[in-house]
């Protein structure tokens, strides 16, 4: 069994480490943006290259034959890496181009929601720039700054049309601070997509759930809680993520039985309205992003793959056979009895430079790592090897650790000792998984719900 692995972070470290652990003993061939020590020890063959120019990943697909490939970032899946792999007859976990907009293009996704009923979106609006009337863009500035300020009345939230790195999205109050900073943002949105989607701004508690998915066979993958922004308390800038938890009965303390079937429910309709839309099954994971709010649960996004850091909670805890899990995906056979996770409670908690997320000055200082008790995994993101062993840090996040234990509070104990032992110019985030900041979570739904 060989497969092919398209990577750029430690999200795809935690799936090498999935595979490996499987009965089939996988060949990872390993394509890599930099070269990751972690997912090198688990190769057979890892080549540091742009996962983007699909020219080399098609020659290396043709010379390798694997039996299938895994596609990690959003990158690679949004520009049709699943196409081109099916045209050499290699099938891949991850949609194909057309079905990754559930992602790649937030109107795409509002859209779609819209036309197949499926009600769990804030209020919004798609904006088209309308090329062909004269006096276009005064109507669009006039048209948009009464959207922003008549219909949602200052709280709102801009989104960027396609992927940027995590960067698209902009909230009011957060990274704008008035009306007119919104129209000048939409503005420039529509100047590089030709489109934008306007939002309601939210309040409630974010989630995420992700699932299996092979066309409208879906199985999910325990709930977990991403922390965006850079420092403790929920302050500073957003990052890709500085740390997750999930809990040892797979919903997360704040949520009621009704909102995690709610989320379970909207992948599954999504789904099957991919199937629709695109007369082609979705193969791969549907990661849905939900805020929980006053009156239920709202649809903030999907994505089309493992999330980062989630997937480095979630598949430490898969006791059943990942590759199975794969194949079943790949050939329409995928069932809930394939899939079974352990009981327990996950922290992760990212280690960064100390300047991340907005400056890099400690990249190619060392790093060294504690010895890791049994409880604990650590997953390589930006971080690179000496040919003497020794590892230094990039820029960006430099490795996710994951405490496992039976309950949340166990669990962060676990990471925070880890997270301890670690020595160089890092840092972490110490509030993820503490109950102080779960029962801030759970006192903000109480103080919306009212109960
Ligand atoms: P996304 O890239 O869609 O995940 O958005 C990034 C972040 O923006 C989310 O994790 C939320 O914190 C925030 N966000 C997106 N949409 C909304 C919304 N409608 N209301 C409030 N916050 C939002
Ligand atoms: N942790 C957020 C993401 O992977 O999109």
């Amino acid at each position: 069994m060989k497969i092919l692995l398209l990577a750029s972070s430690a999200r795809e470290h935690a799936i090498a480490s999935a595979l490996s652990r499987s009965r089939h003993k996988p060949e990872i061939i390993a394509l890599c943006t930099s070269l990751n020590p972690g997912i090198r020890a688990l190769s057979t063959e890892q080549v540091v290259m742009d996962i983007m120019n699909f020219e080399q990943v098609a020659e290396i697909a043709k010379r390798t034959k694997p039996d299938f490939a895994i596609v990690g970032p959003d990158d690679p899946i949004g520009g049709g890496a699943a196409d081109m792999l099916a045209a050499l007859g290699i099938p891949s976990v991850a949609p194909k181009k057309n079905l990754a907009r559930i992602e790649s293009r937030k109107s795409f996704a509002r859209d779609i929601l819209k036309k197949y009923e499926i009600h769990a979106s804030p209020k919004f609006k798609v904006f088209s720039r309308d090329v062909n009337s004269i006096g276009a863009l005064m109507e669009e500035k006039k048209s948009l700054f009464n959207y922003l300020d008549q219909y949602l009345h200052g709280e709102y939230v801009v989104k960027y049309d396609a992927l940027k790195g995590g960067k698209g999205v902009k909230v009011s109050g957060e990274h704008l601070a008035t009306i007119e900073d919104g129209v000048d943002y939409a503005i420039d949105c529509l100047n590089e997509c030709g489109r934008v989607v306007i939002e309601e701004k939210l309040t409630g508690v974010e989630f995420s759930l992700l699932s299996f998915v092979s066309g409208t066979q879906v199985v999910d993958m325990p709930a977990v809680q991403d922390h965006k922004r850079a420092f403790d308390g929920d302050t500073g800038p957003n990052t890709g993520g500085m740390g997750t938890y999930t809990d040892a009965n797979h919903s997360l303390p704040f949520l009621t039985t009704n909102d995690l079937a709610l989320a379970k429910d909207l992948n599954r309709r999504v789904a099957a309205a991919l199937l629709e839309e695109c007369n082609e099954p979705y193969r791969g994971i549907l990661y849905g992003g939900f805020m929980a709010v006053r009156d239920g649960i709202r649809i903030i996004e999907f994505n089309a793959r493992f999330g980062d850091p989630e997937a480095l909670n979630i598949l430490p805890l898969l006791s059943s056979d990942f590759v199975d899990i794969c194949l079943a995906i790949i050939h329409g056979e995928l069932r809930e009895n394939l899939v079974s996770f352990e009981k327990k409670a996950t922290v992760c908690k990212y280690i960064t430079p100390r300047s991340y997320p907005t400056a890099k000055e400690e990249k190619g200082q060392i790093v060294t790592f504690p010895e890791l008790r049994k409880d604990v995994r650590i997953f390589y993101g930006d971080i690179a090897q000496d040919d003497d062993g020794s590892l230094r840090l990039g820029g960006s996040r430099t490795a996710g650790i994951v405490g496992i234990g039976d309950s949340i509070a166990e669990a962060e104990r676990i990471a925070e000792e880890a997270c301890e032992g670690v020595r160089g110019p890092v840092r972490f985030r110490r509030d993820i998984g503490t109950q102080k900041l779960i029962a801030k979570r759970s006192e903000m739904m109480q103080a919306l719900r009212g109960h």
